[in-house]
């Protein structure tokens, strides 16, 4: 059970095939497949990055034409809707490796460089995932929902007094990125004099999600784990001597009881904190975007600002801040017609599963009023399927209907920054005008 250094999937995956361990040969190597057509390659590297959906649609095609693709970067890419699907709950996937290993081994220092950020529950397989994802699941309990409600409409409440009496703003780092951190600093319940030094770590640990730049990201993000893991144990102590309702006392409460060890419940506070920021932050800010980019969609949602949960779920479909994950097989199978190897991994679409014509009517329109008969997998499948759902959603929904309420002639002010990222997508910076 105790593997030291877990990894996402995603992250072996191309550290494995593409990097051979090795950082900077990810991005140099696959870049001249990519330029050779390796279509699963280009989503690393732009320009393809930039918009990836003309290859998703190019995957897909293939995959119609002669199963799943499988690239020269030694992934095999699933970008079907009904193909992503039964992978995410096929039991007989995994994160890890059948062993229960990593392909990497576990430790060592080009382990560390690759994911020095423990991402507790999203590296873990059962037995192991189901108890401790027990454990964070009070937390999201309806009555504390209704909390993270009252909190999500003061901040974004603040937040657009501020940034309405400028006038000019930018909507990601005057709303977008604040709320979700201040929403789970209260779903922890951080005290306030240690919520600035926790936003900071999590704005540096959110981009442990799309693995590590260069040794000195790894060392950043490991100097945040550090501190952050300080904070929490300062954190565990106090709980544990003055329970509250928060997440934190219950999981103080499994150390004692035995159900998990200290530092998984470190690691697990830790995932909810890199989990539910920079995801969150890309949902608001690719809403906005959606929805200006898109005629008369802005100007639909201001008319019924209580389209806004529909507008959330409908870009969840449309462009999802999540793009993509990961699964080893743990035995010899097949999908989609092509045989997978045991500990052989498979790429997950799900972005380019939300475009699928094969279950969303002209799936490239962006459209509030769409009624979606098979749900989206933004929020991915089965045993993963993302803890925090009902918490992103609810965020984006206030956030979205006191944008249409209170800023009512909202539109673009300049050139949007996207992220540069393959796992994540959303804009770093996008200026807009109330
Ligand atoms: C729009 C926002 C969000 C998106 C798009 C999103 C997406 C995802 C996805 C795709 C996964 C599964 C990955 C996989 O199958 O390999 C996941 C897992 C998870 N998410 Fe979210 N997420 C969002 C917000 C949040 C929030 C706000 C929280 C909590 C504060 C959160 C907590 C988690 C946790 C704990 C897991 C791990 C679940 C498990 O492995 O059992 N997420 N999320």
């Amino acid at each position: 059970m105790d593997h030291a250094r877990p990894r996402t999937a995603i992250g072996q995956l191309t550290a494995d095939a593409v990097l051979g361990l090795r950082i900077g040969a990810l991005r140099a190597g696959g870049m001249a497949l990519a330029v050779r057509g390796d279509r699963v390659a280009r989503l690393l590297h732009r320009p393809w990055r930039t918009d990836p959906y003309p290859v998703f649609a190019e995957l897909r095609a293939a995959q119609a034409a002669g199963g799943p693709v499988r690239s020269r970067t030694g992934l095999t890419a699933l970008a079907t809707h009904a193909s992503v699907e039964s992978v995410l709950r096929d039991r007989r996937f995994g994160v890890r490796l059948s062993d229960g290993g990593s392909r990497l081994g576990d430790g060592g220092e080009d382990g560390s460089l690759l994911e020095p950020v423990d991402l507790s529950l999203l590296t873990l397989d059962p037995p192991d995932h189901t108890r401790l994802r027990r454990l964070a699941q009070p937390a999201f309990a309806p009555r504390r929902l209704e909390h993270y409600r009252s909190v999500a409409e003061r901040v974004t409440g603040e937040l657009l007094d501020a940034a309405l009496a400028r006038g000019r703003f930018d909507l990601v780092r005057d709303l977008a990125s604040p709320l979700p951190i201040t929403v789970i600093a209260a779903l922890l319940d951080v005290p306030d004099v240690d919520s600035e030094r926790f936003a900071r770590w999590g704005r540096a640990l959110g981009s442990s999600l799309e693995g590590v730049r260069s040794p000195a990201h790894a060392r950043e993000l490991a100097q945040a784990t550090a501190d952050l893991r300080a904070l929490f144990a300062e954190l565990l102590e106090q709980r544990r001597a003055d329970p509250g309702e928060d997440v934190v006392s219950t999981l103080a409460q499994a150390v004692d009881g035995g159900r998990a060890t200290a530092d998984e419940v470190l690691a697990l506070a830790q995932l909810l904190l890199v989990a539910g920021f920079e995801t969150t932050t890309n949902l608001i800010g690719n809403a906005v975007q959606a929805l200006h980019r898109t005629p008369g969609q802005w100007d639909a949602l201001v008319a019924d600002p209580s389209l806004a949960a529909a507008a959330i779920e409908e870009t969840l479909r449309y462009d999802p801040p999540v793009q993509l994950t990961a699964r080893f097989a743990h035995e010899d199978l097949e999908v989609d017609g092509a045989p997978v190897r045991k500990d052989s991994g498979v790429l997950l679409l799900l972005a380019s599963a939300n475009r699928d014509p094969a279950v969303h009517v002209d799936p490239d329109r962006f459209d509030l009023h769409r009624e979606q008969t098979v749900p989206h997998l933004a929020f991915s499948g089965g045993v993963h399927y993302c803890l925090g759902a009902p918490l992103a959603r609810l965020e984006g929904e206030v956030a979205l209907r006191l944008l249409a309420e209170r800023a009512p002639r909202l539109r673009p002010a300049g050139r949007p920054v996207p992220r540069v990222a393959t796992v994540l997508r959303g804009p770093l910076s996008l200026p807009v005008r109330a």
